[in-house]
């Protein structure tokens, strides 16, 4: 089998039958043979110490100078150099970068003083309408900081593909805008800050949800996890399923909806309008991470076994149990025209709809989509909507002055 000493000795020995002793061999030949060696996965043998000497930094010898090229990349477990964006291979990422950054909004730029008003006054809003907005705001003020957690701290390191990294380093700052938002909302309206902030503790319904996701952010972030073998690929696997299908893609559903039809009924617009926004943005998130888990099982098939994909179903029926328990505690009676029980159909609609996205099978029998008005509410015109209610400027570089 040809590798790259073999064929170096041999292009550099006369041939037993050559006439004549051959030049050294050509720059481009020798690539050719590193290609070829890489093709065939094969390691260099050892060299000597005044080869090794001259080989040090030259790109004919020494892999770690090679030029990265596109069949090098890979998701996870991937051998070319994370520091090198381009040659892109996997340009649904850096598109989704693009349409994230086009997307940059911040928290500040929209009015809360509406809301602010009706908070206020006695009968701006019902008590259940009041306990939706607390409620709401007690599970997204942590999870956004969990999510930003598990990217940084987790997932980023794991992840070998750095059009998928750069995504996720602009993903982590969407979550910071986002704790960034609701944090607004709370300091806004006066709410106590550690009651919201503690919900997670402190709501049984809201610490389930984070105690279910913990686990699968834990095994990313342990320093000592790594990939490369067949169950922590499946783990790393697991866990970005978890993190994209269920908590971004499922466990956010209930407290959207809850929002956006207290918007649509012209309360709480502010917040309304800030929901909106993070709404968009977390579709992308799950947009990115359902094409981040397809392409990491068309580069590794082996990892869906069967076994797997039934342990991914109980998860998404467990997260299915879990987000309707906390939309029976946020709705304890009817309101807004929203009750448990339509939600109980909608999350089953989500559930199948993640698992058609991934490749398994539909969790639930046949269930449809009670609330085809979110579509609608997604598709919104950022400019417009910032012209007209626009309140803060905030410093951007082209506004930066030096004087
Ligand atoms: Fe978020
Ligand atoms: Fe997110």
């Amino acid at each position: 089998m040809l590798n790259f000493d073999d064929d170096v000795d041999t292009a550099a020995t006369p041939s037993p039958t050559a006439t004549s002793a051959r030049p050294s061999v050509s720059p481009p030949a020798v690539a050719r043979v590193a290609e070829y060696r890489a093709q065939m996965q094969e390691q260099p043998q050892s060299v000597t110490a005044s080869e090794g000497a001259s080989r040090v930094g030259n790109p004919e010898f020494d892999d770690r100078w090679r030029r990265v090229r596109v069949d090098d990349k890979r998701v996870i477990n991937g051998g070319a150099d994370v520091n090198q964006l381009v040659p892109f291979k996997y340009s649904w990422a850096w598109d989704k970068y693009l349409a994230g950054c086009a997307n940059h909004w911040m928290p500040q730029e929209i009015n809360m003083q509406r809301d602010i008003e009706l908070w206020r006054r006695a009968d701006g809003l019902s008590e259940e309408e009041r306990l939706i907005v607390k409620r709401n705001l007690g599970f997204f003020v942590t999870a956004d900081s969990l999510a930003a957690n598990n990217i940084v701290l987790g997932t980023y390191r794991h992840i070998t593909a750095p059009e998928c990294r750069q995504y996720l380093l602009r993903q982590a700052f969407e979550e910071a805008i986002h704790t960034h938002a609701y944090q607004y909302i709370v300091q806004s309206l006066g709410l106590d800050e550690g009651e919201i902030f503690n919900a997670y503790h402190e709501v049984k319904c809201i610490r389930d949800k984070d105690e279910f996701l913990i686990p699968f952010i834990d095994v990313l972030t342990d320093p000592s996890f790594q990939t490369g073998t067949f169950e922590n690929d499946q783990k790393l696997l697991k866990s970005l399923i978890v993190f994209a299908c269920i908590m971004e893609g499922l466990f956010f559903y209930v407290g959207f909806v809850q929002i956006l039809a207290l918007g649509r009924q012209n309360k709480m617009t502010g917040a309304a309008e800030q929901y909106q926004y993070i709404l968009r943005d977390e579709s992308m998130h799950c947009n990115f991470g359902i094409d981040l888990i397809n392409t990491i099982k068309l580069e590794n098939p082996h990892l869906w076994t069967e076994s797997f994909k039934q342990e991914l179903r109980a998860l998404f029926k467990r997260g299915v149990e879990l987000e309707y328990a906390y939309a029976e505690d946020t709705m304890p009676r009817g309101v807004l025209g929203l009750n448990a029980p339509m939600f109980k159909e909608y999350l089953r609609f989500i559930a199948n709809r993640r698992c058609q996205q991934i490749g398994l099978d539909a969790v639930f029998e046949r269930a449809d989509n009670p609330f085809p008005w979110m579509s609608e509410v997604m598709d919104l015109k950022k400019e417009k909507n910032f012209f007209e209610t626009r309140v803060t400027e905030y410093q951007t570089g082209g506004a930066l002055n030096w004087e």
